[in-house]
């Protein structure tokens, strides 16, 4: 380990003939800790997100003590503090409104406070890139532990992975194909323990991206939430925090270009979350990165997809671990990463992978025998989305990724459940169904709509997959053919703004291309005189939001965070 040249960062707060140099320590002691606890010891905190409105994450307490062991361990002082927490099913709009916030609460909880380190604690989708992009902008030493997925859920011997199998069934519901009682018993076979959720959704990408970038200790992403093996996990990164410390170790020496290539990479060879993408783009801001979404195509052009999990393949997390994890995979991915990558564990991501092995050759397939040839995720543009629009090709329906449909618009998502089952809409499989005003400032706050519901006359004759094209996000556990991010959003002006019934739509993933086969003319003289929403919010955060939201190709971040604007003049 390096001899520290340096002070603690933390001496700053005692090292100090003020009052309150003695009142901290004083402050220590009327927590019962005597002076060994404390004195000439690193202070680690435990950013901890935490919450019995978060199912995802209402385990974490019990991590933090298994992260407090391993810094006593160690030689380090850990102290626990909670920040926001954001949990997807309870929080209205959207968890999305709020991830910049609680990346505020971390960045300034960490700068605020004496701390050496912080080892991060999250989980649920927005967590865990929200903890990763305030510990970016405090650059102090830090490492993620992330909560783990959930068990597998079980339902009469078949295997469920929430929430795609809630997604599957609730649309098999809607057809009259399962009844209101066996909708009823699924509800408690489903999610069966703390921990996020276990197919390859948001929480399961950003989880799996952490440790591809360096910032978590390898094997993290997979172990399950209530495995001991996680605890273990944890105690460990209590001892290694105090090691990146003496080091000096920041996460602006461990996210560099190369990390944010090599977690891309494996965002499609996972078959990852759309979500994935707006949360790297953001993080990268925070630390100076620009990181374009052709940067995005470029490397899902030349990644195999890899990885066999639902909602794009067959398994689900716990199986993932038991196959290897994310050492396996990235070892079976080698060639296509940057090796020499520093990470968290203070050696190169070649050192911490060295020696792992796939268990399950149907699960972590080879670069030679992918699922698919091309990563998971696809940047498409065009007249409907000149700054780009997602697609997740793996888990959409081959035969629409070349196709042409009559538009059916929705105004709004309230728009959209008063008629998406008026037996009277106007609505034919072939279509194309959009909805607007679901972006970053028209939802507000992006929510994840998406993935809009089949008309119910449809689904009862079969039929269960249609284009569908918005400006909303959609949840990484969600399928089909489904495309999201439209940008510039309509509620900014546009082109989702100038669609009408029956245009046609054209859509082309092999060549990348979303159009509105409407003259340019024809459209420019509808954008001009379409609506603008009224704005969302006169007051509070919600105002603060929709000033200073960027779009979804600069990642929905705050101008004000991301690193340039520091050096702004
Ligand atoms: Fe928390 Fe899915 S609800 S990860």
């Amino acid at each position: 380990m390096a001899i520290r040249e340096k002070p603690y960062r933390s001496r700053a707060w005692f090292d100090t003939p003020e009052l309150y140099g003695w009142l901290r320590q004083a402050a220590f002691r009327a927590q019962g800790f005597g002076e060994p606890a404390y004195e000439g010891r690193p202070l680690i905190g435990i950013c901890n997100s935490w919450s019995e409105l978060t199912h995802c994450n209402a385990h974490l307490r019990q991590l933090a003590e298994a992260v407090k062991r391993g810094v006593w361990q160690a030689g380090g002082f850990p102290l626990e503090f909670p920040v926001m927490s954001l949990g997807e099913y309870n929080m209205r709009p959207t968890t999305m409104l709020y991830r910049n916030l609680m990346s505020m609460d971390v960045e300034e909880s960490i700068t605020a406070n004496p701390l050496d380190g912080v080892v991060l604690l999250g989980g649920c989708d927005k967590t865990t890139p929200a903890l990763l992009m305030g510990a970016a902008s405090a650059d102090v030493p830090a490492i993620i532990v992330t909560g783990g997925p959930q068990l597998k859920g079980n339902w009469r011997g078949e295997e469920l992975g929430s929430c795609t199998d809630c997604r599957r069934y609730h649309q098999e519901l809607r057809a009259e194909r399962i009844t209101e009682e066996d909708w009823a018993e699924l509800q408690s076979c489903i999610v069966r323990s703390p921990g996020h959720c276990m197919v390859m959704g948001t929480a399961s990408t950003m989880a799996a991206v952490s440790e591809a970038l360096g910032m978590a200790l390898p094997g993290n992403a997979a172990i399950p939430a209530v495995d001991s093996r996680r605890l273990q996990l944890s105690e460990a990164a209590g001892r290694q925090i105090i090691r990146l410390v003496e080091q000096g170790l920041r996460p602006s020496d461990i996210l560099t270009p190369t990390a944010f290539d090599n977690a891309i990479r494996t965002l499609h060879a996972v078959g990852g979350s759309t979500n994935a993408i707006v949360h790297l783009v953001a993080i990268a801001g925070r630390v100076g990165i620009d990181l374009p979404l052709s940067r995005f195509d470029d490397l899902s052009r030349t990644t195999p997809f890899i990885l066999n999990l639902k909602p794009s393949g067959e398994f689900l997390m716990e199986d993932f671990y038991y196959a290897g994890g994310v050492p396996a995979l990235l070892g079976a991915m080698a060639p296509l990463l940057d090796l020499e990558a520093k990470t968290v564990t203070g050696d190169s991501l070649g050192d911490s992978i060295a020696g792992a092995q796939s268990h399950n050759p149907a699960l972590i397939r080879s670069l030679d025998e992918p699922l698919d040839a091309e990563g998971g995720l696809a940047v498409l543009r065009g007249s409907l989305a000149p700054d780009g629009a997602i697609i997740k090709p793996t888990a959409a329906s081959p035969d629409l990724l070349q196709h042409r449909g009559r538009a059916v618009v929705f105004e709004d998502h309230d728009d959209m459940d008063r008629r998406i089952d008026d037996p009277d809409l106007d609505v034919r499989p072939d279509d194309v169904l959009v909805m607007r005003n679901a972006g970053p400032l028209g939802g507000p706050g992006m929510p994840e709509w998406g993935f809009l519901p089949l008309p119910k006359k449809l689904l009862q004759q079969g039929i269960r997959d249609m284009v569908r094209i918005s400006d909303a996000r959609m949840s990484g556990t969600a399928f089909g053919t489904v495309v999201v991010h439209a940008t510039p959003e309509s509620a900014a002006g546009g082109p989702l703004a100038a669609v009408r019934n029956g245009d046609v739509i054209e859509l082309n993933v092999p060549e990348r291309r979303l159009d509105l086969l409407v003259e340019p003319a024809e459209m420019a003289r509808r954008l001009a005189a379409a609506p603008r929403p009224p704005a969302p919010y006169r007051r509070g955060y919600g105002w603060l939001f929709t000033q200073h939201i960027l779009q979804a190709d600069k990642g929905c971040d705050f101008d004000f965070l991301r690193a340039e604007a520091l050096h702004a003049e």
